[in-house]
C-alpha cells in the first residue's frame, strides 16, 4: 500500500480552538493506519501571507512573486494526499490570511497551466468554529468546500449525524483560546457533537486519501489517457519512488 500524508492547515492567528480541533483531528486519522498515514499540522499563527494584487507575474514566472510565506504552505500543499483546514469564523467567512493563501494558489496555478489546472485530487475535509449559533460555521465550510471543488480536489465530511458537511461548532459566546476544552470539562453537548465530527472528519480523509491514491496506481494506464492526471501520476510515482 502506498502512504498517504494528511495535512492540517489551522486558519486561526493565534493558538486556539481551530488548534485543539485540528490536532484531534489529525490524530483520529492517523489512527487509521498508523504505519501508511502521516500527518502534519501547519498554523497560520505567526505567519505573512499578503493579498493577492492581481500582478498576473505568475503568467510569465509560472509562480508568485511577492515573498512571504505563502511558498512554505504551497509547497505543501501541493506535497499532501489530504488536507483537513480548521478555520476560525471571522465576520462569517474565512479569517483574510487564510484566503490569501487560497486566493494566491489559485491564482498561481490557474496562472501557470494556462487556466487549464491539473486534477489535484486532495481529499479536503473542513472544520470552521465561532462563538455563535448559527454565526457562519456552515458558510465558511460551503466556501473552503467550493475552493476544493475549483482546485480539482475532492471536498469529504465525516460521519452522521454529526458531520453533515465536515465538523462545526460554537463556543457559546466565549472567547478564550481554550473555550472548547473548557466546554469538553462540562461535558457540553455540543462541542462534544463538534469534536466527534472532527475525528470522524480525521478518519474519513485518511481514509479516502489511501482509496484515491492507491486507486489511481492501480488504474495509471488508465489515466494516463487523459491529460489532466498527468501531474497527478507524476506526484505519486515521485512518492513511490522516495520511500
Ligand atoms: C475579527 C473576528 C471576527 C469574528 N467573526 C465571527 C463571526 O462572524 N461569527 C462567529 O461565530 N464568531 C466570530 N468570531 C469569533 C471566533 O470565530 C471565535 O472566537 C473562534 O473560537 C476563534 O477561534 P480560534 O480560537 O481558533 O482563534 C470572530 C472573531 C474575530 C477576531
Amino acid at each position: 500500500m502506498i502512504k498517504v500524508k494528511i495535512l492540517g492547515i489551522c486558519g486561526s492567528l493565534r493558538h486556539g480552538n481551530s488548534e485543539f480541533l485540528l490536532k484531534k483531528s489529525l490524530e483520529a486519522a492517523k489512527s487509521v493506519a498508523p504505519e501508511y498515514v502521516e500527518t502534519e499540522f501547519y498554523t497560520l499563527a505567526g505567519k505573512t501571507i499578503y493579498t493577492c494584487d492581481f500582478c498576473l507575474l505568475c503568467l510569465e514566472y509560472k509562480d508568485c512573486m511577492v515573498k512571504d510565506d505563502f511558498h512554505e504552505l504551497k509547497e505543501k500543499w501541493l506535497e499532501a494526499d489530504g488536507i483537513i483546514y480548521s478555520i476560525p469564523v471571522y465576520h462569517l467567512g474565512m479569517p483574510a490570511n487564510l484566503k490569501a493563501f487560497i486566493d494566491r494558489l489559485g491564482q498561481t496555478v490557474y496562472g501557470s497551466s494556462g487556466d487549464v489546472p491539473p486534477k489535484f485530487m486532495k481529499v479536503i475535509g473542513v472544520i470552521a468554529q465561532g462563538t455563535d449559533l448559527g454565526g457562519g460555521a456552515e458558510l465558511t465550510m460551503i466556501q473552503a468546500i467550493t475552493h476544493a471543488l475549483v482546485m480539482g480536489s475532492i471536498p469529504i465530511a465525516g460521519d452522521g449525524p454529526e458531520s453533515y458537511i465536515g465538523a462545526y461548532g460554537w463556543t457559546k459566546r466565549s472567547w478564550f483560546t481554550d473555550s472548547f476544552e473548557r466546554l469538553l470539562e462540562q461535558k457540553d453537548f455540543d462541542a462534544e457533537t463538534t469534536l466527534r465530527a472532527a475525528e470522524s472528519l480525521g478518519r474519513r480523509v485518511a481514509y479516502l486519501s489511501l482509496i484515491v491514491k492507491n486507486g489511481a496506481h492501480l488504474l495509471k494506464d488508465l489515466l494516463k489517457k487523459d491529460p489532466k492526471y498527468n501531474w497527478y501520476l507524476s506526484k505519486i510515482e515521485n512518492d513511490v519512488k522516495k520511500k
